[in-house]
């Protein structure tokens, strides 16, 4: 199977013959002509996702009657095929939403939808697109960095979630997530390019080039013939002193973008002292604790893989809730039980997030010792605790990871048609 080359392609400046550095270039020309399955995954997560955040939003008590979702890199709403795009979906879940929980409300709420989009052509796509949805949902041509200070203004006390869905890194500044995190009730969907990081940092560390690699081995005297001097020579020369200069720019462009995306330079000796093999997952434990300090309170990092079994991008939800980190759990098993793609993928997707069942079914047994407890939400008293919120809520585990669980606890099942446990005391302590 022919699948198109990925986001964030490494691209060879081969318009000149000699030039050998790679510019870390976002290829976005095909991008909005069919969504590729795995941007099809990532659309299912989103709204899944946005659906259950509304209601979560609208409906909990002392609610306002307005939220906001800002898609702060929206592109054109469709792909050639027809396919709903981020802000075209964000649009139809506001608005099924939003009338749902005002008619459960007796009292109007509204989700407002704000798309930012700094492509000209795909920002007048992208109102055309939208046009039928009315005034709550807007498109504002340009950055986030350009809108956010009048969007924080005028929806200051809003609850927001920011979907920030770059190709590549730039416009995921350290300062505009901060800000974005920064009020109660805000979150935010990332994308995280990881491996336009590593690419980043690989042109940040690199020593020299090939072109400049080629040139040394080609002028280095051989011991037999010393006066030997390649006819190219002049060739290799300023093959070499041209990817010099390449890679220079490369280097200073790669390094304001990664200082700007962690807020300082304190990243970089971090991921120098790491071996290569774990730099992925360095970075995503870096960003992480960025979040963390920025306002972050529960950080799920969901890794996508393309249809060819590639490591495409690290989707990341910051949420101050764990009402949203759990919500946000269940929408990436939604996903992955809709998935387009193959099935082996979403195995080795839903691998990447399992959690220790060891260690939550501890966690299980400690919270709920010497208690009987059900284990799903009583409609009738939702603020009880219950085994399955705990999970979704307070450990690592998923919904898909749930029937094991339930599995390990079944010694300790009651009879009855609610699912309840009486889970044993803890048992002393022993040195
Ligand atoms: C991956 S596409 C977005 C796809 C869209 N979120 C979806 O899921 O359908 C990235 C889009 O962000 C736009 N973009 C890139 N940098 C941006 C920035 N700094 N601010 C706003 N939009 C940006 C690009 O023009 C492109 O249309």
């Amino acid at each position: 199977m022919h699948v198109r080359p990925s986001r964030d392609d490494v691209v060879r400046t081969n318009s000149h013959p000699f030039s050998e550095v790679l510019l870390i270039m976002p290829r976005s020309g095909d991008h909005f002509e069919h969504f590729r399955p795995h941007t099809r995954h990532k659309h299912l997560i989103l709204k899944e996702y946005f659906s259950a955040w509304g209601h979560k939003l609208g409906l909990r008590n002392g609610a306002g009657d307005v939220i906001l979702y800002v898609d702060a890199c929206a592109g054109r709403g469709a792909d050639d095929l027809g396919n709903q795009g981020s802000p075209l979906i964000a649009a139809v879940a506001a608005g099924a939403a939003a009338a749902n929980i005002s008619q459960r409300r007796q009292r109007p709420f509204g989700i407002h939808v704000l798309a930012i989009e700094s492509n000209r052509s795909h920002a007048s796509q992208l109102a055309d697109v939208l046009a039928p949805f009315g005034s709550t949902v807007r498109v504002l041509p340009g950055t986030l960095e350009e809108h956010l200070g009048s969007i924080l203004s005028e929806y200051a006390d809003t609850p927001a979630l920011f979907f920030i869905d770059p190709f590549g890194l730039e416009p995921l500044k350290a300062e505009l997530i901060r800000a974005a995190l920064d009020g109660d009730r805000r979150e935010a969907l990332l994308l995280f390019a990881d491996q336009a990081a590593l690419r980043h940092f690989g042109a940040i560390i690199a020593e020299d080039t090939r072109a400049e690699r080629r040139y040394r081995s080609a002028t280095t005297a051989l011991p037999l013939f010393p006066d030997l001097t390649p006819i190219n020579a002049g060739a290799l020369a300023q093959a070499a002193s041209q990817s010099r200069a390449q890679l220079e720019i490369t280097r200073e462009n790669a390094l304001r973008i990664m200082n700007a995306a962690f807020g300082n330079e304190h990243w970089l000796p971090k991921l120098e002292a790491v071996p290569s093999a774990d730099r992925r997952v360095a970075f995503l434990r870096l960003y992480t604790e960025r979040l963390i300090e920025w306002g972050a309170r529960y950080v799920l990092p969901i890794p996508v893989v393309d249809a060819t079994g590639t490591h495409a991008y690290t989707l990341i939800h910051a949420a101050k809730s764990a009402k949203g980190y759990a919500a946000m759990k269940e929408a990436v098993a939604y996903a992955l039980r809709h998935s387009p793609l193959p099935e082996a993928v979403v195995h080795r997707m839903r691998f990447a997030v399992a959690s220790d069942l060891d260690s939550v079914e501890a966690s299980v047994r400690d919270r709920f010792a010497g208690q009987t407890v059900r284990w799903a939400e009583d409609a009738s008293n939702r603020t009880a605790a219950c085994v399955r919120n705990f999970l979704l809520e307070e450990t690592p585990a998923f919904p898909f990871e749930f029937d094991e669980l339930k599995a390990r606890l079944n010694d300790h099942r009651n009879r009855g048609r609610v699912i309840t446990f009486s889970l044993p005391e803890r048992s002393p302590h022993v040195d």
